[in-house]
């Protein structure tokens, strides 16, 4: 499959957008196991258009990194085409319009999962970031406001039509937040929708290669998105992306392995946000790595008041001679 002039070999896996989790060095670890399509963290198009550094920063990206999708939010038409415009000089290989972000700040304001409650606008903030811009847009959104209103499979059809190129559907209401079982009977129903021609790729609770399987086997879809179980355990890609070439599934990382790779990632993450924030910004990696480690949390807890680089990468010295 393809978006615009991407091409994606069989069974793409893409690694979500993840606000504070996304930046440079967990896509760098996303990248390293296989992920086929990486996102920057979602940037506000209010404060592109202002130049607000923070934001901007967000628009960095290596060319290692290709191919590379930067997201975009925001409420207002206009403000989005000239934030996709200031997104587009970048050079990045897609922009992805976020029409799914639940929190109150956002989807409050009517952004995000909020424009699930106003189609139309939803539509005419596509069309004005594709007529701005000259590189694939693709949007990603919920299957709707809440369990009484699930208008999905008639909005990928809307979005297509105004020139959106790919869509990624998580399997959930807004109302849902991130509880609750993803349902993806709807993202099927919109995969299997004849008028629709654009890639379909669907998301929620993908965290095993066998369920990642199923994704494509049982709904049918052109790739898959996997978030919150990439946290932690970046080489779920490599699981997965094995799984799906050989139909074997790979020995699990050893502790000394995950160590390793940790370790790495640590490195790559003091590199980009410098000391201490880049061992700061590990602590949401660590509090979901080392899964199922006996009598693993009076060290996990320590791990995560750790903000010294050396201190960190000797804990985790120690957590391999301990565990591994
Ligand atoms: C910490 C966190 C931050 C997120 N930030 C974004 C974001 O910036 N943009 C976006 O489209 N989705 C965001 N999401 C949603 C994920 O991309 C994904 O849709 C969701 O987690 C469901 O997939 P999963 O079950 O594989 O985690 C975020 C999710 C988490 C857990």
């Amino acid at each position: 499959m393809h978006i615009g002039n991407i091409e994606f070999e069989q069974y793409p896996i893409f690694a979500a957008p993840m606000e504070d989790v996304s930046e440079p060095s967990f896509r760098y670890m996303c990248k390293k196991h296989g992920a086929d399509l990486l996102y920057s963290e979602f940037a506000a198009a209010d404060a592109l258009v202002r130049s607000i550094n923070q934001t901007m920063r967000k628009l960095i990206a290596f060319e290692y990194e290709r191919p590379f999708a930067i997201q975009i939010f925001g409420n207002n038409a206009h403000t989005m085409a000239e934030a996709a415009k200031i997104v587009a000089e970048v050079k990045p290989d897609s922009i992805d319009i976020n029409f799914g972000c639940p929190v109150k700040k956002i989807a409050g304001k009517g952004s995000g999962a909020g424009l699930l409650r106003d189609i139309p606008k939803m539509i005419s903030i596509a069309d004005a970031v594709v007529k701005a811009v000259n590189i694939p847009v693709t949007a990603k959104t919920r299957l709707g406001w809440d369990a009484t209103d699930m208008p999905i499979v008639s909005v990928a059809e809307a979005l297509q039509d105004v020139g959106i190129q790919a869509l990624t559907i998580h399997g959930r209401t807004r109302a849902q937040m991130y509880t609750g079982e993803a349902d993806w009977r709807l993202i099927g129903e919109v995969k299997r929708n004849p008028r629709m021609h654009i890639p379909i790729i669907g998301n929620g609770d993908i965290d095993s290669p066998q369920k990642a399987k199923m994704a494509f086997d049982t709904f049918g879809v052109d790739a898959v998105m996997i978030g919150r179980a990439s946290i932690g355990a970046p080489w779920i890609f490599r699981d997965v992306k094995h799984f799906l070439r050989t139909g074997e599934i790979l020995p699990p990382m050893n502790v000394r392995q995950q160590v390793e790779e940790l370790k790495e990632y640590t490195l790559k993450s003091v590199e980009f946000k410098g000391l201490p924030g880049g061992v700061i910004h590990m602590r949401r990696q660590f509090a979901k790595a080392f899964k199922g480690l006996e009598n693993f949390r009076d060290t996990r807890i320590t791990l995560l008041t750790k903000s010294d680089l050396q201190e960190t990468l000797d804990l985790l010295d120690c957590i391999a001679q301990r565990w591994g």
